[in-house]
C-alpha cells in the first residue's frame, strides 16, 4: 500500500464482541476502517471502532475520507492506536467526530503503531512518488542477452504478476532505452485495474514516433519527461501524437536530472511508481536516492557473456557503500522466483553514492 499507511481496523458490537475486521490492502483500494464497517453492517451501530490510525477526514486522495463513513455507520466510539502525521488530515477526526457525538480516544498504542507507520511518516515529508524498481534476471544477473533481447526472461506466473503490478500503481516509468530496444506498450492487462501513465525519461526526444507508446497516447496517457534544451520540433511532434511533454534540468553526466523528473511526477498527483527501466536509468534512480522498494523476479537460467547487461549499469558502489534492501521477502512463482524488500533507509535519507 506504501506510500499510503499500513492500517488494520475492528469493528465491536454494542456488548464489545469483535464482530468484523479489515485492512487497507491495496494501495487505492478502501481503507481499513470501511472494509470492516462494511464486514459489520447493522452491528457497529452502538459498538466501537478500534483502528490502527487516526481515521481521515480529507478528500485530497483517490478513496473518499473515512469519517464519513464511520458516523453513517452509527458507532459510538472511535478508538485509534495514534494520530496521523499527515498535516493535511491531523487532528479533524477529533472534531468531525465531536460534532458527530462519536466517542473518540486517540493514542492508546503509540509504540507499536508509529513503527508500523514510520515509512508512511517518512516518506510524507519527500516530495516524490514511493518508487519500486522492478526487474526480471537470469540467475546469473544479465536482464538481456548479449544482443539485447529480454523476452522472455521471466515465466508466465511472473509476468501476471507485473500486470498486477502495474495496475497498481499511478505510473511506470522508463528510459529512451527500453522503448527503443522493446517497444513496450506498458499496460497492464488484468480487467478492473487501473491505467498507470506511461512516463519516458528521453533528454532529447529521440523515441521514434512510430512507438507504441506514441502510437496509442491519445487511449493511454504518456508523458515524456525532456531534459532543457530539447528539440522544439520534436515536442510539437510528440505533443501533436497525444503524448505530454514536461522538461525539468539535464543532470550533469547527461539524461533527465531524475530528482526533478520525479518531483514533476509528483506534483502531477503521481504518489506511487513502478520503474521498469533497463540498467541504465535504474543506476540513476538508485544513485539519485528515488527507490524506495525493489522487485526483482529471478529465472532460472544463465545467460553469460562479458556484453549481457545487468540491472544496474554504471561504476556500481563499494561494498560497504551498497544500497542495502531490508525486510527481504522471497515469493515463490513457479518456475521464478521473485525477490522484494525495501531500501533500507529512511525514504529521506536513501541517498546512496553515484556510481563512479
Ligand atoms: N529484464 C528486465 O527486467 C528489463 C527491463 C527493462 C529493460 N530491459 C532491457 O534493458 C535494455 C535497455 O537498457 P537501457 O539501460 O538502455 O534502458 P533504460 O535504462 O530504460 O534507458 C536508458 C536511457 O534513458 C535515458 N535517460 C534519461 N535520463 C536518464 C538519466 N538521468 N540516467 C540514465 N538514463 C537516462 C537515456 O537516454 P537519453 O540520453 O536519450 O535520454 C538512457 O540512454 C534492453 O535490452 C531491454 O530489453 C530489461
Amino acid at each position: 500500500v506504501e506510500p499510503n499507511p499500513c492500517v488494520g481496523a475492528v469493528v465491536l458490537d454494542a456488548d464489545g464482541r469483535p464482530v468484523a475486521s479489515g485492512v487497507h490492502s491495496v494501495y487505492g483500494g478502501p481503507h481499513a476502517e470501511v472494509v470492516a464497517l462494511a464486514q459489520a453492517g447493522e452491528r457497529a451501530r452502538g459498538g466501537t471502532l478500534v483502528t490502527t490510525l487516526e481515521p481521515c477526514a480529507h478528500s485530497a486522495k483517490k478513496t473518499s475520507p473515512c469519517v464519513p463513513a464511520i458516523v453513517a455507520a452509527g458507532v459510538a466510539r472511535v478508538v485509534a492506536g495514534t494520530g496521523d502525521p499527515n498535516p493535511v488530515t491531523a487532528g479533524r477526526a477529533a472534531a468531525e467526530l465531536a460534532a458527530a457525538g462519536v466517542g473518540y480516544d486517540v493514542g492508546v498504542l503509540e509504540g507499536p503503531c508509529r513503527a508500523a507507520l514510520a515509512r508512511y511518516a517518512a516518506h510524507l515529508a519527500v516530495r516524490r512518488p514511493w518508487t519500486i524498481a522492478k526487474w526480471a534476471m537470469s540467475l546469473d544477473g544479465r536482464t538481456a542477452d548479449a544482443s539485447g533481447a529480454s523476452r522472455w526472461i521471466s515465466g508466465e506466473a511472473s509476468r501476471g504478476l507485473v500486470h498486477v503490478l502495474r495496475g497498481a500503481v499511478d505510473a511506470i516509468v522508463v528510459g529512451t532505452g527500453t522503448v527503443v530496444a522493446d517497444d513496450p506498450s506498458l499496460v497492464p492487462r488484468v480487467a478492473g485495474t487501473r491505467t498507470p501513465l506511461r512516463v519516458v525519461l528521453d533528454s532529447g526526444l529521440r523515441v521514434p514516433a512510430s512507438a507504441r507508446v506514441v502510437v496509442s497516447a491519445r487511449e493511454t496517457p504518456t508523458l515524456f519527461v525532456c531534459a532543457d534544451g530539447a528539440p522544439h520540433g520534436r515536442r510539437r511532434l510528440f505533443e501533436d501524437l497525444g503524448v505530454e511533454v514536461a522538461c525539468v534540468a539535464a543532470s550533469p553526466g547527461g539524461g533527465v536530472d531524475v530528482a526533478a523528473a520525479f518531483a514533476e511526477l509528483h506534483r502531477r498527483g503521481v504518489r506511487r511508481v513502478l520503474l521498469e527501466a533497463g540498467g541504465t536509468l535504474t543506476a540513476a534512480c538508485f544513485a539519485a536516492g528515488v527507490v524506495d522498494q525493489v522487485a526483482v523476479f529471478v529465472a532460472p537460467l544463465v545467460l553469460g557473456g562479458q556484453c549481457a547487461p545487468s540491472p544496474l549499469r554504471g561504476g556500481g558502489w563499494p561494498l560497504a557503500q551498497a544500497p542495502r534492501i531490508e525486510e527481504t521477502r522471497v515469493l515463490d512463482l513457479p518456475p521464478d522466483a521473485l525477490v522484494e524488500g525495501y531500501l533500507s533507509a529512511a525514504p529521506s535519507a536513501v541517498r546512496p553514492s553515484a556510481p563512479a
